[in-house]
């Protein structure tokens, strides 16, 4: 008989050994002339357990992690390969409840097919969204996506129905698709998770992007720090090919759909929309100005359909189970669900794909187990390093995009970066401004010259000189970089810097709350 078993190709298991235990389970099984075959399929994003071995049974795919590739001989011996119990042994993958209980609907084969595996793709469900579409007017598309809720997932929250509407209208002899997947937000790793378990879901996802906004052409910009992505992305795009996925009859409907990965420029603001046209373009990642859009003038000066990853592989779902199914879930004006990425001081990393409306504390305590270390968490920092660090008061807030600003934070592409009572929030308000100078791509002066000014001014307050006045002119400095800033990176620097000021001005010698 065959034994079927899993190890992770993703780079956080193997970041932890799983090549390694690969490796151990196929010369363990030679060595007891056994026939194992091993799949090297993504991560299910339960991050503490990696490497996580799964076993194929009569009863489901059983869980065993973390693996240690020294521990296989014993585990053979335990009866690792029909599932028996050990140590290690957590069950069926689906009734661990950090799994059971999300709603997993954009990471859905996430971790469960080999990503390289066109036929494993289509048996879980891939290509129905694509072949609806195939079949639909590209304004009915857009309608669909409209009608779902999907607003973008790479932070700023933008109606995806909206933007794709505007290229559509757009006439031009060529347009584009362009997916962002510059991923540089800290404490996030949804973007590269999607891409290494189920890069079908993109390719399918910015097909159908293609066919609503009528786009011929896609590039996908990502960032250099991937290389494991840009395998399983280029060999995807290989197999897609080869299938007439992709090609100028993409699965014999008549349209053309062509599309390439681009490494990145190694900087932040690459990430930004206008500086990744540039740097797709091949010049330096500086942002542009703005009108005109992107939707109107983008990948050399044509319309582009510009979209975050999981934006993008959101879209097949909705293609396949219509608007409404993707619509019913959510809080409020934020539809469907958000991967939460749990990080930092946090006991159970991991990808949590969750309806829009879970509060932080669900996630901090019921999903990520508390700290690391053990000590109360403190604050946590969501949606990356432009992102507001929250208190434990506000602990209970539901995240979603409204009720987030609400409370002067953003929910962005969802990373949740968490810190324990050690942690100094001066020190973390200084290094907001010292990451803004330092990636600043230096269009702007509010950004350029304050961020740098900004990192002084915390120093002196922090050295007690005439805090009052450092403290009236970080103020000041933090509402000329919100309001005068050209992009982002300068205008929403203030956010943690104020954030940490206001719920944390002990740190600051100021006195008030711990
Ligand atoms: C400094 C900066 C960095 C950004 N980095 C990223 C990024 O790494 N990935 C991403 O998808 N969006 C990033 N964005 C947001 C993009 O500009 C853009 O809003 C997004 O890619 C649009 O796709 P969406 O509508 O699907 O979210 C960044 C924005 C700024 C200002
Ligand atoms: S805010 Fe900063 S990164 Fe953005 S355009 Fe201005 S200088 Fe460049």
């Amino acid at each position: 008989m065959t034994y079927v078993v899993y190890v992770p190709r993703d780079a956080s298991a193997r970041s932890v050994g799983a090549d390694e235990v690969a490796a151990a389970i196929a010369s363990e099984a030679a060595a007891r002339k056994l026939d194992v075959k091993i799949v090297r399929n993504g991560s299910r994003g339960l991050l503490w357990l990696e490497p996580l071995v799964e076993v194929v049974t009569p009863s489901g795919r059983i869980a065993y992690g973390p693996v240690e590739p020294t521990e296989i001989p014993a585990l053979f011996d335990a009866g690792m390969l029909e599932g028996a119990s050990h140590r290690l042994h957590h069950g069926p993958v689906e009734s661990i409840p950090y799994f059971a209980k999300q709603a997993r609907l954009t990471f859905a084969r996430v971790g469960l097919v080999d990503p390289l595996s066109l036929d494993d793709y289509r048996a879980h469900g891939g290509l129905r969204g694509l072949r609806n579409a195939a079949s639909m007017q590209p304004a009915d598309i857009v309608q669909a996506v409209l009608a779902s809720g999907l607003r973008g997932r790479g932070g700023a929250a933008f109606p995806t129905g909206i933007k794709w509407r505007t290229v559509l209208d757009t006439p031009a002899d060529q347009k584009y698709v362009v997916c962002n997947a510059d991923e540089g937000d800290s404490g996030t790793f949804s973007d590269r998770m999607v891409m290494e378990g189920d890069p079908f879901v993109l390719i399918e996802g910015m097909i159908i992007a293609g066919f609503a906004v009528g786009a011929t052409r896609g590039y996908i910009y990502l960032r250099s720090e991937y290389p494991d992505a840009a395998q399983v992305l280029n060999g995807a795009i290989e197999l897609a090919l080869a299938a007439g996925m992709l090609g100028s009859n993409v699965m014999g409907s008549g349209r053309a759909f062509d599309l390439e990965v681009r490494i990145g420029a190694g900087s932040y603001v690459c990430g930004e929309e206008t500086a990744l046209l540039e740097s797709l373009e091949g010049k330096r990642g500086v942002v542009r100005y703005r009108p005109p859009m992107p939707a109107v003038s983008g990948l050399f000066g044509k319309p582009t359909a510009l979209n975050n990853v999981v934006t993008l592989a959101s879209i097949p779902i909705i293609l396949d189970k219509g608007a409404q199914h993707y619509r019913d879930f959510g809080a409020g004006r934020s539809h469907g669900t958000l991967a939460f990425q749990l990080a930092g001081n946090i006991k159970h990393g991991g990808i949590v794909e969750l309806a829009f409306g879970v509060t932080l504390r669900e996630l901090l305590y019921d999903y990520g187990g508390g700290s690391a270390t053990g000590r109360p968490i403190r604050a946590v920092q969501v949606g990356g390093p432009l992102g507001a660090f929250v208190p434990e008061h506000h602990f209970d807030t539901p995240l979603d995009y409204e009720a987030f600003i609400a409370k002067g934070a953003i929910v962005g592409h969802g990373g949740i970066v968490a810190f324990d009572d050690t942690v100094d929030m001066a020190k973390m308000a200084r290094y907001a401004l010292e990451f803004c100078a330092i990636e600043s791509c230096g269009k702007c002066t509010p950004c350029r010259i304050g961020s740098t000014r900004g990192v002084e001014v915390i120093d002196r307050l922090l050295a007690g000189d005439r805090p009052q006045l450092q403290l009236t002119v970080l103020r000041d400095l933090c509402e000329t970089m919100e309001h005068a800033s050209l992009c982002a990176l300068g205008g929403m620097t203030p956010y943690p810097v104020r954030s940490a000021l206001e719920h944390f001005p002990g740190d600051f010698g100021l006195g008030g709350p711990p």
